[in-house]
């Protein structure tokens, strides 16, 4: 079933023959996946995708597995929705669409897509433990996805993560472990677990698998546009994995012919008080300085980006920009979602609205060009972020009299 063709160094070309490794040998840069698109033009027509079932597997051959997949079997093909209200809202003019993982399958992030990926490559490779270090949706991902693959699952997070994101890993029988840390310490923490013992690393020995599952987000929203590459994107960054992804997917497909070759602006999102990779996009180099996080948006809490040198490339190569939001502006961006499109987004997507908004108020998107959001995770995990807009409605006894006194206006009448 694969088309992979080897691993390759993005940085000194070096080739690798699959095998779960954590990066180049000669300079630690990160190993992308190589496929043969000559094969994949001559074998596969996108006619052939229509037909596959509404799952990110419909576009498996250019993915990197052998067999079929393992776990993750109903994950992806989440909605791809016009916005009309939330356009109007922002004074956008052209299309306005959001791709919708916030209800993803199982666990209702984005992150459902790569680790399906990774836990299947992690069964071709003969892994029973499993683990990653996470933000917090890595961590629900894999702790489920691991539950229902029959493997062993580590999870490794800062110890201040949100609530539901801990129970939301724990209800499946993973082993938590809370670091007194910030994410870049985690994150080390488990990247010398992974080389001491033999097991399967979702971000660290298996990234280079893991992280092409974001491609499926790329290859969603073009089909769901009728196989047309979106003018503008915007997407969140933590590591900056993603935008990266979506943004090599959008290449492939024009490789393979199945678009027009539209060149797609690319818009990264983050919080303001992590900004690492925005930073370097506004000063326009593609240098990043590390930062220390403090943002109410934890799932994009990375101060030290694994992808960000190419997270930067891609925003600037395509003539887009990095634009962050602050706490209060992430809120905002959370409930302008909600209200007007009934979608309840995490302050990830709270992030990704508010930029879009600021980066149209700037002008650096064209409102009358057609723009897409990525929503990537679900309110449902971040509640403590807008509980305190709301004031706590004190109940009414349950007769008419009194619900009509306390919340209809004076005069108001029946009917009406
Ligand atoms: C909800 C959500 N959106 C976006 C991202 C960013 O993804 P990446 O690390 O690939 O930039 C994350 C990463 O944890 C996330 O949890
Ligand atoms: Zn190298």
């Amino acid at each position: 079933m694969s088309y992979l063709l080897r691993l390759e160094c993005r940085e000194c070309r070096r080739a690798y023959e699959p095998a779960p490794l954590a990066a180049c040998e000669e300079c630690w840069a990160p190993l992308e996946a190589v496929y043969d698109y000559g094969r994949l033009w001559a074998d596969l027509r996108r006619q052939d995708i229509a037909s596959r079932p509404a799952t990110m597997w419909r576009y498996k051959e250019l993915l990197p597995l052998d067999e079929e997949p393992w776990v993750g079997k109903a994950t992806g093909f989440t909605p791809l929705l016009p916005a009309p209200r939330l356009a109007k809202a922002l004074g956008v003019r052209g299309e306005l669409y959001v791709k919708n993982d916030a209800v993803n399958h199982p666990t209702l992030s984005f992150k459902d897509r790569v680790v399906a990926v990774a836990l299947s490559k992690a069964r071709e490779f003969g892994f029973e433990t499993v683990g990653c270090s996470s933000t917090g949706n890595l961590a629900n991902a894999v702790a489920a996805q691991a539950a229902a693959g029959g493997f062993a699952a580590y999870i490794f997070v800062p110890a201040d993560l949100e609530n539901e994101k801990l129970v939301g890993t724990e209800i499946f029988g993973a082993t938590l472990v809370r670091v007194n840390g910030n994410y870049d310490q985690v994150n080390r923490l488990c990247a010398e677990v992974a080389q001491k013992y033999a097991w399967g690393m979702v971000n660290v020995n298996l990234r280079s698998y893991y992280s092409e599952g974001s491609k499926t987000v790329g290859y969603e929203v073009a089909e769901q546009l009728g196989w047309r590459l979106p003018q503008n994107i915007v997407i969140p960054m933590a590591g900056g994995s993603l935008i990266t992804k979506v943004a090599k997917a959008f290449e492939e497909l024009r490789t393979l012919g199945w678009v027009e070759p539209v060149a797609t602006k690319f818009f990264g999102a983050q919080a303001t008080g992590c900004s690492p990779i925005t930073t370097a996009a506004k000063r326009g180099t593609t240098e990043i300085d590390p930062q220390k996080p403090n943002t109410i948006a934890r799932s994009l809490a990375i101060g030290n980006p694994a992808d960000g040198y190419h997270a930067v490339k891609t925003i600037l190569g395509s003539g887009g920009a990095g634009e962050d939001a602050t706490d209060g502006e992430i809120v905002e961006g959370i409930r302008l979602l909600a209200e007007t499109e009934g979608i309840f987004t995490e302050t990830a997507g709270g992030v990704t609205v508010a930029v879009a908004r600021k980066l149209l108020r700037a002008g650096k998107i064209n409102p009358n060009q057609s723009i897409v959001l990525v929503i990537t995770g679900n309110g449902l995990k971040t509640i403590a972020a807008v509980s305190g807009c709301f004031e706590e409605a004190v109940p009414v006894q349950p007769k008419l009299a009194e619900f009509e006194e306390r919340y209809l206006p004076v005069g108001a009448t029946a009917g009406a």
